[in-house]
């Protein structure tokens, strides 16, 4: 009976120190992830956000204000009425400007935005945006600001 006591208790031990290894490498894995997680200063809370070029291709295709939805991926950083990056960008609150532009040529607007103009990036950061779609987002833009492009 002894021997088989003896078996018994080293399986036990065994599998307590199986568990016991496994549990101290999760909370091991949970450290190194917490200590990874970038410091926020107290009080406040960060939201990361992610960007799909193709499933944002693919949602413009379905939706009927593509123009608008460009403006509020892109645009608007710097086209908006208060911009987050304040470049001096002409914004959809600015109808001189927008209307002086519109006097430009739509083709031309179009080339520039692709291009990129001083502070703008090359397609407005939009590198997944079909010129039709810059398009309809600098329509949108000129009709916030109050210029209809027929004007
Ligand atoms: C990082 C900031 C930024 C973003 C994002 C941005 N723009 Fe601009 N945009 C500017 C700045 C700055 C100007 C003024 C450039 C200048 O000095 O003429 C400008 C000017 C323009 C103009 C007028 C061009 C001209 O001749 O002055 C158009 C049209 C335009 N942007 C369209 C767009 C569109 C469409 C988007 C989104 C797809 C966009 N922009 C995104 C910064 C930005």
């Amino acid at each position: 009976m002894k021997p088989f006591l003896f078996r018994l208790a080293c399986v036990v031990c065994l599998l307590l120190s199986g568990a016991a290894g496994l549990m101290l490498s999760l909370h091991r894995e949970h450290d190194t992830t917490s200590t990874l997680l970038p410091a926020t200063p107290n009080g406040v809370q960060t939201i990361q956000t992610f960007h799909y070029p193709e499933s944002f291709s693919e949602q413009l295709k379905h939706n009927p204000h593509p123009g608008e939805a460009v403006f509020h991926q892109y645009c608007h950083s710097c086209h908006d009425v208060h911009p987050v990056i304040p470049i001096h960008a002409p914004t959809v609150a600015d109808k001189a400007a927008w209307r002086a532009l519109s006097k430009v040529g739509m083709a031309q607007l179009v080339a520039i935005s692709a291009q990129g103009v001083a502070a703008m990036p090359a397609r407005g950061g939009c590198f997944e945006c079909t010129d039709k779609q810059l398009q309809q987002a600098i329509v949108y833009m000129m009709k916030r600001a109050g210029v209809d492009f027929s004007d």
